[in-house]
């Protein structure tokens, strides 16, 4: 027994020391301390000895498993620390490192523009009314002056949803919707998204208007000139040639389509002999917004009196303004969102 136990505490003081992993120590814990581990088997066996030399062996045996039990402690606490000094020495930030810039979005190409034709019009005392993207026939038709089987439908290719609804397919019915419920003097803008059924490089499904009408004892169509002027040459330049057109729309009478000298050959129609400017065809001017005078028959859907009061109203699309002030030549560029092309607004 004695010669065992010199043995064994040449062993373990062979085993201490530096470990290099947790494995190492467990395993040295089970090999000598487990329940069939060297030292236990010892300590089991002590009843073997001779009661003289029982104690003497007893308290040898039970410092050496003291001795062990804080070697291991000892050891597994250093092991520890470390660790912690690799992390730390691993883990270092450099702080005076540049940080990584934060990308920053940029407000869409149709919002800007929108935002700025919306300014323009608050300058001049306006104000922004909304109404349903769905909506009824009634008003996106009919109280517009335009009757089932009109021909007038069909340049409005529409999008039906169920119940007879219809995503609408200009801003004008919220014009109908304004004088339904109060009473001039009205100077309203209502900007939205409307949806038609078409798709090319100068038609989207969905676009996007800037509505606007006036209504007052007295408006004439000299009130139109002057607004719509103005607002033009905010939006493009101040000394921009502007020219009212007589076209047709069914609610309103006289009705003008506004045009603008072209952007690109500022209205000389060709830039040279042989050929005609591409964005104007040749022909000078620039389609803009359509405009007139309200109906009579639209104050009459409305419950007002044509003698009493008269207004003017104009309608124009937000990305073909975009389009000519940007140069961008397809629509669906807007749609795309491509950050690339977005990235250019900024
Ligand atoms: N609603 C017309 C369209 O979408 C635009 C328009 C033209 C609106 C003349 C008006 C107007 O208010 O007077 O094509």
């Amino acid at each position: 027994m004695k010669d065992s136990l010199e043995s064994l505490r040449g062993e373990i003081a062979a085993r201490v020391g530096r470990f290099s992993n947790e494995q190492e120590i467990d395993q040295l814990r089970v090999e000598y301390l487990g329940r069939k581990g060297k030292l236990t088997l010892m300590l089991r066996s002590l009843k073997e000895v001779p009661v003289k030399e029982r104690p003497k062996i007893g308290n040898q045996l039970n410092r050496l498993r003291s001795y062990l039990e804080e070697q291991i402690e000892t050891g597994l606490k250093e092991l520890r620390v470390r660790e912690k000094e690799r992390l730390l020495r691993e883990e270092r930030i450099d702080i005076s490192l540049p940080g990584s810039r934060l990308e920053r979005g940029s407000i869409h190409p149709i919002t800007l523009m929108m935002d700025e034709i919306i300014d323009v019009f608050l300058g001049m005392g306006f104000e922004i009314a909304r109404g349903p993207d769905i909506e009824d026939d009634y008003h996106n038709f009919e109280a517009l002056n335009i009757p089932k089987d009109h021909p007038a439908r069909d340049m409005q290719d529409t999008f039906f949803v169920t119940d007879g609804r219809l995503l609408r397919t200009h801003t004008s019915p919220v014009q109908i919707r304004v004088m339904e419920t109060r009473q001039p003097p009205l100077q309203i803008i209502a900007p939205g998204a409307v949806y038609r059924h078409d798709d090319d490089s100068t038609h989207s499904p969905i676009f996007h208007q800037v509505e606007g009408f006036m209504v007052d004892h007295h408006i004439t169509f000299r009130d139109l000139k002057g607004v719509l002027t103005h607002f033009l040459h905010q939006i493009f330049q101040k000394e921009i040639k502007v020219r009212f057109r007589p076209s047709f729309f069914p609610f309103t009478e006289p009705s003008a389509e506004v045009d603008i000298e072209c952007l690109l050959c500022s209205g000389k129609g060709s830039p040279s002999a042989q050929q005609s400017c591409r964005v104007c065809k040749g022909s000078g001017w620039l389609e803009i917004l359509g405009s007139g005078m309200i109906d009579p028959s639209v104050f009459q859907f409305v419950g007002y009196s044509p003698e009493k009061f008269s207004g003017f109203a104009f309608g124009m699309g937000v990305e073909r303004i975009a389009m000519l002030k940007f140069r961008i030549e397809d629509i669906r560029l807007f749609f795309q969102n491509d950050i690339r092309f977005l990235r250019q607004f900024r």
